[in-house]
C-alpha cells in the first residue's frame, strides 16, 4: 500500500485522484449515511507534536470510513520513559493498519515508513512538509474558484519555518498557478523549493516584501511558527512584521478568498472573521473529505 510523505512523491494525475476522491466522499458525507469501506481497520495516529485539525479531522476521516481511531500522543506515552521512536514505530505497526504520523523532526515519517510494514502518512514533519494540509488547500481552492490555473495566489508569511506554505507552493505549481511570494527576507521561503518548482513545471513565482492584493484571486496566510525559531525574540519581533490590519482587507478584491492553515494568532484581525471572503473555516472543514481520499487510498491501494 503506497504511504503518503511528500508533495514530491506523486504527480497530477495522482493529486487529481484525490480531488475527485475527496468530491465523492464530500457529497456522500453530505448524504449522511454511515460508510463501510474502511470497516474492520485501525487507523493509528502518532502525535509527536500538538494538533488540532490534522489529528481530530484524520479521526474524524478514519471513523466516517467506518475505521476505528487510535491516537498515541508522545508527552502521555513511554516516549517519555525514553522508549526508542523505532520501537514506538514498530510496536503500533502491529497495533494499527496504517499509521499517521507528525513529528516536529523534518524526515521522521520517512523513518517510520522503512520500518513499518503498514502505510505511513506524513501529517508534518518539522519544517519540511505537509503533504496532506496542501492537498486540503488545493482541493479548497478549486472549490471555491472552480479551477487553479491561471489564478493569482499570493503566500504571505512566515514561509521560511512553515511546511504548508513549502508542500502547497509546490501543488500550486504543479496545477499552473501565479505565485506571489510576500515575507520579510529573514522568512524567504527556501529557494531549493522555488527552484524546484520552476525546474518541474515552469512556474511563475514572484517575492515580494510588502503586499500588494491587486489582482489576488487567493490570498493564503500562515503564523510565524514561533516553535521553529531558534530564539524567541527574533520570533515575536517578526510576528509583528505582517499583520494584516482591517483596513488593508477591506480594500483588497471583493473576489479574494482568504485562506490559513490555522491555528492563527495576531496575523489576521478577528473582526475579519465574519467577512465573506474569509474561508479559513471552510478550508478546516475540507480536512475531513480529503483526509477521508488519503486514508481510502493508503489503506486500500484506490
Ligand atoms: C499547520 C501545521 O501544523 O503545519 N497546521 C495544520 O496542520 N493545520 C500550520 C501551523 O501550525 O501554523
Amino acid at each position: 500500500m503506497p504511504d503518503l510523505l511528500s508533495v514530491y512523491d506523486f504527480d497530477k494525475r495522482d493529486a487529481d485522484a484525490y480531488l475527485s476522491e475527496a468530491a465523492k466522499m464530500e457529497a456522500l458525507l453530505a448524504k449522511g449515511r454511515p460508510l463501510r469501506t474502511l470497516s474492520g481497520k485501525i487507523v493509528a495516529n502518532l502525535f509527536f507534536e500538538a494538533s488540532t485539525r490534522t489529528n481530530f479531522s484524520f479521526q474524524s476521516a478514519a471513523a466516517r470510513l467506518g475505521a476505528t481511531p487510535i491516537v498515541f500522543y508522545s508527552d502521555k506515552s513511554s516516549a517519555q520513559k525514553g522508549e526508542s521512536f523505532s520501537d514506538t514505530i514498530q510496536m503500533m505497526d502491529g497495533y494499527a493498519d496504517c499509521l499517521v504520523i507528525r513529528h516536529p523532526e523534518p524526515g521522521m515519517p520517512s523513518l517510520a515508513a522503512e520500518i513499518a510494514g503498514h502505510p505511513v502518512i506524513n501529517a508534518g514533519d518539522g519544517g519540511n512538509q505537509h503533504p496532506t494540509q496542501a492537498l486540503i488547500d488545493i482541493y479548497t481552492i478549486k472549490k471555491l474558484k472552480g479551477k487553479i490555473a491561471g489564478l493569482n495566489v499570493t503566500l504571505m508569511g512566515d514561509l521560511k519555518h512553515a511546511r504548508a506554505m513549502r508542500s502547497l507552493l509546490h501543488l500550486l505549481a504543479m496545477y499552473g498557478a501565479s505565485i506571489s511570494l510576500c515575507s520579510p527576507s529573514q522568512l524567504a521561503m527556501g529557494p531549493e523549493v522555488i527552484a524546484r518548482a520552476k525546474k518541474e513545471f515552469g512556474a511563475s513565482i514572484r517575492e515580494a516584501s510588502k503586499p500588494s492584493f491587486a489582482g489576488c484571486d487567493i490570498l493564503y496566510i500562515c503564523r510565524v511558527q514561533r516553535e521553529r525559531f531558534a530564539d524567541p525574540d527574533e520570533a515575536l519581533r517578526m510576528s509583528s512584521a505582517f499583520r494584516l490590519g482591517i483596513g488593508a482587507l477591506r480594500a483588497a478584491p471583493k473576489g479574494m478568498a482568504v485562506l490559513h492553515p490555522l491555528p492563527k494568532l495576531d496575523e489576521l484581525p478577528k473582526e475579519f472573521d465574519s467577512d465573506a471572503r474569509a474561508k479559513y473555516f471552510e478550508q478546516a472543514k475540507n480536512a475531513v473529505p480529503v483526509r477521508m481520499a488519503i486514508l481510502k487510498r493508503c489503506c486500500l491501494g484506490k
